[in-house]
C-alpha cells in the first residue's frame, strides 16, 4: 500500500500565482455569476474608492495649508509685541 505524505499537495514549483485566476484573462475567466477581484469591476465602486482617496488627500493638504498660514501669522504677532 502506497501513502503519500503529502496529501498529494502539489510541490511549490506548481503552485498558481494569483494573478493566473486573479486577471481579465486568467485561467477563470469565462465562469460568471461570482465577482473575481482582479477579473471584474464596478466603476461607481472604483470612482467612489478615488473620490475618498483624493478628498483625504485634498483635505490632508488644505489642513496643512492651513496651519501653516496661521502658524506664520501668529508668530509674526508674537515678534511684535502683540497677544498671542
Ligand atoms: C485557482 C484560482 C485562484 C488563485 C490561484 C487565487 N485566487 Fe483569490 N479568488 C479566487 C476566486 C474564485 C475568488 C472568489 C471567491 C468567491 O467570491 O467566493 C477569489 C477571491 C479572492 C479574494 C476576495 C476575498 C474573498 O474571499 O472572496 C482575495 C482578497 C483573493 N482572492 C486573493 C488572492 C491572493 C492574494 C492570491 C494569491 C496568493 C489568490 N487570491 C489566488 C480564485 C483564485
Amino acid at each position: 500500500m502506497f501513502w503519500p505524505l503529502t496529501h498529494m499537495v502539489a510541490p511549490k514549483e506548481q503552485a498558481l500565482d494569483c494573478v493566473a485566476c486573479h486577471a481579465p484573462e486568467g485561467r477563470l475567466s469565462t465562469l460568471t455569476d461570482f465577482y473575481l477581484p482582479g477579473r471584474d469591476r464596478n466603476t461607481w465602486v472604483d470612482l467612489l474608492g478615488w473620490l475618498a482617496v483624493g478628498g483625504a488627500a485634498v483635505g490632508t493638504m488644505g489642513h496643512l495649508a492651513l496651519r501653516l498660514a496661521f502658524k506664520r501669522k501668529r508668530e509674526r504677532k508674537q515678534s511684535e509685541g502683540g497677544a498671542k
